[in-house]
């Protein structure tokens, strides 16, 4: 039995909702292990669009379990508001989902101080308190699920809410939000135990990406968690060895949004083609995505992070029309060739990225569904990527829907027996 990890190769928004909404057929338990609602994961299913920020994107099927771990942090408005807008599109999720006691909150404070301190440091952050309430936690002043369910918890909030028409409003809720997370608040590390003692399939849902980890990412243009595959064990109160595979999902170029360095954009007409082809708008925030060639060196130093076993390539289609493609596959650093991802951010500003071009395949790859009739410089620019990174590509998704995805053989070897498995659920 093994369990997989699906997570983020670039800066985010690489489709990892949609997959793991996918895969999940192969699992019983889908957990999200860090970030909050600053996630977008897009799910479409039978032509209806679904974005969730807070519910892991694996709970569409009936009978799937949701996890949402210690490490998520957790916006008690933004989850039910979730809940509410899910159960009214027919999903019932009482039961089956299961909030951790000791995720954090974040509160109307936490968004007041980011909207100040975004004016001096300009991250270009989603402004949803993510960052105050991670660093809340690790000052050791945090509010957890578990003080929600005390008696005295708006008294903690009082002295600081009193007069502030935000957060008296928020206090009037909280006999509400302490009723609803009653309903699916618990010790989830406990409940994974269990699942793992009945041998019950693990799928772990990362949010934003590897290069937006606190750690390893372009920091400080990161978000404020471990979204690299080492924070899935903190995250959730697991041990590392239950952690079996890691998937990396990465598109067939890179965006970014917000500030950071970005080495392979395009600020040009070519740049201006992929945002549109490629509907690169955020999902939650509406803002136009920072747009540019796949950075093979960017997705090199992020598959060693996360110890990725295998990729799944998104958006291929994007670049259909294009007369030639092409990716990042060195810089040059103060006029030296290197190879490894610069730790400092005005190191990685200072690198020029040198391309390596590729025919376009100018022919249809969108909603593919067999290897039968795809172009064949199509083939070679991914062969290109796996020879590069060393790593294998699984699966070519070649639509928003759950259905337009090509399986490669290495999908087998992360997520055993899955053949038999589809066949068994289709039949
Ligand atoms: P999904 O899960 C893309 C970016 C923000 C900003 C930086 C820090 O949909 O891939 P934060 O509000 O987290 O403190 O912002 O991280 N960011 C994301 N970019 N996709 C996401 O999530 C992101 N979540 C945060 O734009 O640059
Ligand atoms: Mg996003």
């Amino acid at each position: 039995m093994s369990n997989l990890a699906v997570i983020g190769a670039q800066w985010g928004d690489e489709g990892k909702g949609k997959i793991v909404d996918l895969v999940s057929l192969h699992f019983d338990i889908v957990a999200r292990y860090q970030g909050g609602h600053n996630a977008g994961h897009t799910v479409v299913i039978e032509g209806k669009t679904y974005i969730l920020q807070l519910i892991p994107s694996g709970m569409f099927r009936g009978g799937k379990i949701g996890i949402i771990g210690n490490g998520v942090v957790i916006e008690p408005n933004a989850l039910l508001t979730e809940i509410k807008k899910m159960e009214a599109a027919g999903f019932r999720f009482e039961g089956r989902l299961h909030i951790s006691d000791r995720a954090h909150l974040i509160l109307p404070h936490h968004r007041w101080r980011e909207k100040e301190s975004e004016k001096i440091q300009n991250i270009g952050t989603t402004l949803r308190g993510i960052g105050p309430t991670y660093e809340d936690k690790s000052a050791r002043r945090g509010m957890r699920v578990c003080d929600l369910m005390q008696s005295n918890f708006a008294d903690r909030l009082l002295p600081m809410y009193k007069g502030n028409a935000e957060g008296e409003e928020f206090l009037e809720q909280v006999p509400k939000f302490r009723a609803e997370f009653s309903k699916y608040a618990c010790n989830c590390s406990s409940f994974l135990a269990e699942a793992i003692r009945n041998e019950k399939r693990l799928l772990f849902e990362g949010a934003q990406a590897t290069m937006l980890d606190v750690d390893h990412g372009t920091y400080p243009f990161v978000t404020s968690s471990s979204c690299a595959a080492g924070g899935i064990s903190t995250g959730l109160g697991i041990g590392p060895k239950h952690i079996h595979k890691v998937l990396g999902v990465s598109k067939a170029y890179a965006t970014r949004v917000g500030s950071g360095p970005f080495p392979s954009e395009l600020t040009d007409l070519t740049g201006d083609k992929i945002r549109n082809r490629g509907k690169e708008f955020g999902s939650i925030t509406g803002r136009p995505r920072r747009c540019g060639w796949l950075d093979l060196v960017a997705l090199k130093y992020a598959t060693q992070i996360s110890g990725m076993d295998a990729l799944c390539i998104t958006k291929l289609d994007i670049l259909d029309e294009f007369d030639e493609i092409a990716a990042g596959v060195e810089y040059d650093l103060d006029g030296e060739k290197i190879h490894e991802f610069p730790a400092s951010y005005e190191a990685v500003e200072r690198c020029s990225v040198h391309l390596r071009k590729f025919p376009g395949w100018k022919s249809n790859t969108y909603g593919l569904k067999k290897l039968d009739n795809f172009p064949l410089n199509a083939r070679k620019y991914l062969d290109f990527i796996e020879d590069y990174l060393q790593v294998p590509v699984a699966m070519l998704s070649t639509s928003p829907e759950r259905d337009d995805t090509i399986f490669f053989p290495a999908f087998d070897t992360i997520c055993e027996n899955s053949t038999q498995r589809t066949q068994s659920a289709q039949s």
